[in-house]
């Protein structure tokens, strides 16, 4: 068993995936895998990286990249959709689209990598969720950002990690299970007009990306099943 530690991200193609590849290739003693769903010159262009194709929401490619990939310390689950679409406005069969992708997706994926994460002793379990997924912020008046449909799937992703890291509570070595906050980020999804019009905009995504990385480093078992912010401060479900 090689001691580098290796860390996969699904959903590396651009923004804060990206970052979070372009951060782990300059990591000592790292070999990061970054999924894009067609290819990304972007990552392309970072040294020292595996690319693996993955859609987050076909059962088919998620298995081939699991049977290509026997061992991962780390899964990343940052890729995600999300755009302002109201639940009062918008179609079931729409919301159908956010749940697949931003909750049916990282089971799937998680599913599919437990064997390679079993193979290895670090075990980590990341998904990059939303502070539209805390029900304690959004019940308050005047809440902001993508709420509606995405809000709902990224509530629901947030029970998934909890769900997970019950069940897997059991096992040894222990998995760390965390749902985390990156903050707001320019990117495309982070840059869409009617948020801009909300404030002074996000932030680069490498600081978001590095803070992450920082976190997730120092994450153990004991902090399994906590929703934290970017920064490391914990967030109310
Ligand atoms: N930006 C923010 O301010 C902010 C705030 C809170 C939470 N987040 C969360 O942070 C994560 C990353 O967001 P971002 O701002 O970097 O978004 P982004 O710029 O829109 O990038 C989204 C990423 O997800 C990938 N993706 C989308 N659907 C996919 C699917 N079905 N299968 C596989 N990959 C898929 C995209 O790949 P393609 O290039 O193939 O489309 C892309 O790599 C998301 O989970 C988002 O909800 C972002």
């Amino acid at each position: 068993m090689s001691n580098q530690q290796i860390v996969l991200v699904i959903g590396a193609s651009r923004g804060i995936g990206l970052a979070l590849v372009e951060e782990l290739a300059a990591a000592p003693n790292t070999l990061p895998i970054g999924t894009v769903r067609r290819p990304s010159p972007a990552l392309d262009a970072i040294s020292n990286v595996k690319v693996v194709a993955l859609d987050l929401a076909d059962d088919e490619s998620i298995s081939k990249a699991a049977s290509a990939l026997p061992e991962l310390d780390t899964l990343i689950i940052n890729a995600g959709m999300g755009q302002r679409d109201p639940v009062t406005s918008t179609s079931t069969a729409d919301l159908a689209t956010y749940l697949n992708v931003n909750v049916l997706g990282p089971h799937r994926a998680i599913r599919a990598f437990l064997p390679a994460l079993r193979a290895r002793k670090t075990r980590r379990i990341i998904a990059i969720s939303s502070s539209s997924g805390c029900i304690t912020q959004q019940a308050l008046p005047g809440s902001i950002g993508l709420a509606g449909c995405y809000g709902t799937s990224k509530a629901a992703l947030n029970m998934l990690m909890v769900q997970f890291h019950n069940e897997l509570q059991g096992e040894e070595p222990r998995f760390t299970v965390v749902p985390i906050h990156p903050g707001w980020v320019a990117t495309d999804m982070g840059n869409q007009p009617h948020l801009l019009a909300l404030g002074s905009g996000g932030m680069p995504p490498a600081t978001s990306a590095k803070a992450i990385l920082k976190l997730v480093d120092g994450l153990t078992p004991e902090q399994s099943a906590t929703f934290y912010r970017f920064d490391g401060e914990k967030m109310p479900w």
